[in-house]
């Protein structure tokens, strides 16, 4: 069945160029209408312009979409208020919201300062609870929403010169997890897209042969599913170069200890056994895997549980 967004609006933020500005025009191409975000400056998220994010809505108008374009800085609350007001105002409903905005303020830890770690935290991950949270009472008075972080292989697996970024990007992992939680029961799912794309972001960074396969074109079907009607919750899809796969938090097995041999000389000589990542279990459960020790807590204290199904 053909992925459709007739009816429904979108807003997507850092939508002038990159990775937005490709998920901007699928979904307006696919139906929607689109609120093209984008505060116009640099990488390092300098400068500000509004004209940037207007020329994409401009190109979806002339392409016969619907758009309005807002320059809101995505971690100031009144700028994202008013976004939000007027595309209400204009639509009366918003479905979706993809959190793309970004910026780098890379240096190695020891070069970096705390100024720009704060700035580069602010972007992504308060940018991203504060456009959510904007949306996030209509979202629920409508009983429907899809809401879409925006995450990274520099966080989740970790990049040099990075911290601020990856620190950003995994955070909002967990903002994912807990309002996949709290949405659920108001239609609201919650996903988070891995990607991988040229962009200005990444220029310079892989050789230009790499670089020409990472379109961003070929990122943006794998979040135009993540805020499709069926869309799953709580996925992370990363998606490169036209591959798409899931990326799931493991735990292993793991061992449990009786009371008197938990020592830290214990955990030393049980190392490999309890690192050991054959039959590692994933859980979409509060709590994780890790909660099922509770039973041979239980059982060896010689309690009853409540409540536990793990
Ligand atoms: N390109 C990649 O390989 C890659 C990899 C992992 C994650 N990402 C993420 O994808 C997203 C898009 O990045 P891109 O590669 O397209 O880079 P990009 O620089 O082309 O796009 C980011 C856009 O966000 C806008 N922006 C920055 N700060 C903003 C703010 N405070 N308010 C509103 N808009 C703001 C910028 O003006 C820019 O247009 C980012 O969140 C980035 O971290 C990209």
């Amino acid at each position: 069945m053909t992925i459709r967004f007739d009816g429904r609006v979108a807003i997507v933020t850092g939508a002038a160029a990159g990775l937005g500005r490709s998920h901007a025009l699928a979904l307006a191409a696919r139906g929607a209408r689109v609120v093209v975000n984008d505060f116009g400056g640099d990488v390092h998220g300098t400068g500000g312009s509004s004209e940037p994010a207007e020329r994409v809505a401009e190109e979806i108008r002339r392409a016969g979409g619907e758009a309005i374009s807002h320059g809101a800085d995505v971690a100031n609350p009144g700028q994202v208020a008013d976004m939000v007001a007027r595309a209400l105002e204009r639509w009366k409903r918003i479905d979706v919201l993809v959190n793309n905005a970004g910026i780098l303020r890379d240096a190695s830890f020891a070069k970096g300062t705390l100024a720009d770690f704060r700035t580069v935290i602010d972007v992504h991950l308060v940018g991203a609870a504060v456009c959510s949270q904007a949306v996030w009472g209509h979202m629920r008075n409508a009983g429907y929403g899809r809401i879409l972080m925006t995450t990274s292989t520099s966080g989740i697996y970790g990049n040099f010169g990075q911290a601020s970024y990856g620190a950003a990007k995994t955070g909002l992992i967990g903002l994912m997890n807990v309002l996949q939680i709290e949405g659920a029961k108001y239609g609201i799912r919650v996903n988070a897209l891995c990607p991988s794309a040229a962009t200005r972001m990444t220029a310079g960074l892989l050789p230009e042969s790499a670089l020409a396969l990472m379109t961003p074109e070929s990122v943006t079907p794998a979040a135009l599913f993540l805020v499709s009607e069926d869309a799953p919750s709580r996925t992370i899809l990363s998606a490169v170069a036209g591959g798409y796969s899931r990326i799931v938090i493991e735990e292993t097995r793991g061992v449990y200890l009786p009371h008197a041999e938990r020592t830290p000389e214990a955990i030393a000589a049980r190392f490999d056994e309890i690192t050991d990542l054959a039959g590692a279990l994933h859980s979409e459960e509060p709590g994780g895997p890790g909660l099922r020790f509770l039973k041979l807590a239980a059982a060896e204290a010689g309690v009853t549980l409540a409540g536990f199904a793990t």
